[in-house]
Formats: structure tokens, C-alpha cells, sequence
């Protein structure tokens, strides 16, 4: 049965319990994704998603990019080298005015499917107070009563050997709206220009304990480091409200454009206080009807309020 909270909770409840489930506050950090570093860049779009879309970064021009990528954990010290994902938030410059923002994780698939499960799921995730970490028995009893979680919640994220040789998913569903009208559903994923290389569990074990900060830092001094931008179209049935549901394979899938990593941002105090924007689309591109992408429009402010409150 399940032990979901009946009335929805609120943001403030909510981040309240990610800062629990991370084992404290620290002061001036993301409630989630607390270690990141940016980069600037181009996004350069290929045009084949013009006939789908009126959204101004997917047309034909060039736009500049900030790339923000991060640890998953809220504690900032958390190590890289074990299985959790990784972030890759990034905000386009639009060319006339404005910018709109695409966060995604190196996971497919979400671990809740409404605000609710989440909920619950941090506080399954807590850790003890004897060991300092979750009580397998809480995350046992959470999957039993949310059977339909098993598999996204026991998916393990790999190790990458660099944050440029992760692949990237936006997860939720997003609606593109054309010039006429048309609306079609569609999820994003940043692909690797290298390819998706991992550590082994051995060499996974002996890494420094924020190595990833460190080898994109060096990785983009030495040549340009990309990532494609696939869309995967959905199709009539496919469903838009669920994020712990992947769409089937084999639907059609177009590259959007290409992002290319040029430097680190000169300023990345002033870039870590930002805040990215889930639900910040642009015209020519609508939020889906998904629970969990709605309910993270109220989530983010509170997390960048507390930050900035009590740096
Ligand atoms: C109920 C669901 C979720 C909640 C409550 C939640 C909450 C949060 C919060 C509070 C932050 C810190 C925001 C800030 O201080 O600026 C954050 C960061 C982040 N979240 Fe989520 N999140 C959820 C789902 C997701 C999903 C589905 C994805 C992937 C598509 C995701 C990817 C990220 C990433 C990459 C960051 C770091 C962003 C950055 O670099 O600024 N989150 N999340």
C-alpha cells in the first residue's frame, strides 16, 4: 500500500525534506546538484527542427550557451567516483532577447512519478542517525509499496570518465508548437560527441574525489568538447505525464543542433548563485502535462531563496 502523502506537498516541505535527506544545510549551495562548474559555449542548430518548432535557439543561428554541470548530491563535498547522476543544466542565449533553459540528468528516467512519491521517497532516503546512511529496510518498504518505481529508483548511473562522456536526458516531456499550430511531443537528450565511456568499478574507486571538476576543466583546454542535441517525436499514445516511463526505441528521433564547450565562465561565483529554470520555456515550446515538471516551478525558487538567504 502506498504511503503517500493524500494532501500534495508544498515546495517549502519538500526541499525542507531534500535537506534532510542530504544530512544538513550548506549554506549557500543547491539543495540538489550543490557542486557544479559552468562553461560558455555555442549551440549551433542543424534546422531539421525549423518545420516542428518556432523556438528561436532551434532555428538556423548560432546562439551562446552557459553549460552548468554538477554532482546530483546536496552536499557540495559528496565524491564523484560512485553511481549517482550527474546534471548538465544549460541556458541559451535567445537571439533577440531573453534566454530559456534545458536541465537534464545523466539518468532516462525519473525515480517518482508524482510530487507526492518524491515526497516520500526523500524521506525513505534519510539517512540514520546510527550509520549516517539510508536504512535499506525504509528503501526496501518504500519500493514495496511503489512497485512500479523499482526499476527507475535501482538504476545505476554510471561513473563517467568525464562529464563529457555522459549522455544527458531532460527526462519530462515537452510539447513543440510549429507556425500553424501543430503540436508535437518530444524529449531531449544531450549526446557525447566522444562517446559514452565510463570508469570501471575499480578505477571508479581510486579517483580523486571531485576528478570530474578537474578533467573537463583540462578536457576543454584541449579541443572542443560537444554534445548533440537528439529529440526523440512521440507518438499518439505515448505518454507525456509520466517521467519514470521511457518512450519506446524505436521512435523517430532528429538531431537539433550541436553545443560545443569553449571555456570555463570568467565568473564562477556569479554563476554558482544563478539559478536555472526548469519550466522555462520559450515560444514554440510548451510544458507537457507531467506533475513532477510542474511542481519543480515551485521547488527551484525555494532552494535559490535559501541559498542566497544564508550564504
Ligand atoms: C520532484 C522532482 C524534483 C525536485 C523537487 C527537484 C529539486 C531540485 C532543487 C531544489 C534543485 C536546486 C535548485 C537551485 O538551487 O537552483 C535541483 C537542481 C537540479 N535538478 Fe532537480 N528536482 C526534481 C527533479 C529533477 C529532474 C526530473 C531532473 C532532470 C530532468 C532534475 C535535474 C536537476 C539538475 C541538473 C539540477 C542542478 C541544476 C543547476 O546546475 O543549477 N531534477 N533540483
Amino acid at each position: 500500500m502506498s504511503s503517500d502523502t493524500a494532501v500534495p506537498p508544498t515546495a517549502v516541505q519538500v526541499v525542507d525534506s531534500m535537506e534532510r535527506m542530504s544530512g544538513g544545510t550548506y549554506p549557500g549551495h543547491r539543495r540538489s546538484g550543490a557542486r557544479g562548474v559552468c562553461f560558455t559555449g555555442t549551440f549551433t542548430p542543424t534546422g531539421d527542427a525549423e518545420g516542428l518548432t518556432t523556438a528561436a535557439h532551434l532555428q538556423r543561428r548560432t546562439v551562446p550557451v552557459t553549460v552548468r554541470f554538477s554532482n546530483s548530491e546536496g552536499d557540495p563535498q559528496a565524491r564523484d567516483g560512485v553511481p549517482v547522476a550527474r546534471g548538465m543544466a544549460t541556458r541559451f542565449a535567445l537571439p533577440d532577447d531573453g534566454h530559456t533553459d534545458l536541465i537534464a540528468l545523466s539518468v532516462p528516467v525519473f525515480v517518482a512519478s508524482t510530487p507526492e512519491e518524491f515526497f516520500t521517497l526523500t524521506k525513505a532516503l534519510r539517512p540514520d542517525a546510527a550509520t549516517g546512511h539510508p536504512d535499506p529496510a525504509r528503501v526496501q518498504a518504500f519500493v514495496a509499496a511503489h512497485p512500479h518505481l523499482a526499476g527507475p529508483i535501482m538504476q545505476q548511473p554510471p561513473v563517467p570518465v568525464s562529464y563529457g562522456t555522459a549522455a544527458y536526458w531532460a527526462i519530462h516531456a515537452f510539447i513543440w508548437v510549429d507556425a500553424a499550430g501543430n503540436r508535437q511531443p518530444v524529449r531531449y537528450r544531450w549526446e557525447p560527441e566522444a562517446g559514452r565511456v565510463d570508469l570501471t568499478a575499480e578505477e571508479a574507486a581510486t579517483q580523486a574525489d571531485h576528478y570530474l571538476t578537474a578533467e573537463i576543466h583540462e578536457r576543454v583546454k584541449g579541443g572542443p568538447v560537444a554534445f548533440t542535441l537528439q529529440v526523440q517525436l512521440g507518438e499518439e499514445d505515448d505518454p507525456t505525464h509520466d517521467p519514470t516511463v521511457a518512450w519506446p526505441d524505436g521512435r523517430k528521433e532528429i538531431t537539433a543542433g550541436r553545443l560545443e564547450l569553449t571555456g570555463p565562465v570568467h565568473d564562477q561565483e556569479q554563476w554558482a548563485e544563478q539559478g536555472f529554470n526548469p519550466t522555462g520555456v520559450t515560444a514554440g515550446i510548451e510544458l507537457s502535462d507531467d506533475p513532477v515538471l510542474a511542481f519543480r516551478a515551485g521547488a527551484y525558487p525555494e532552494s535559490f531563496r535559501r541559498r542566497n538567504e544564508n550564504r
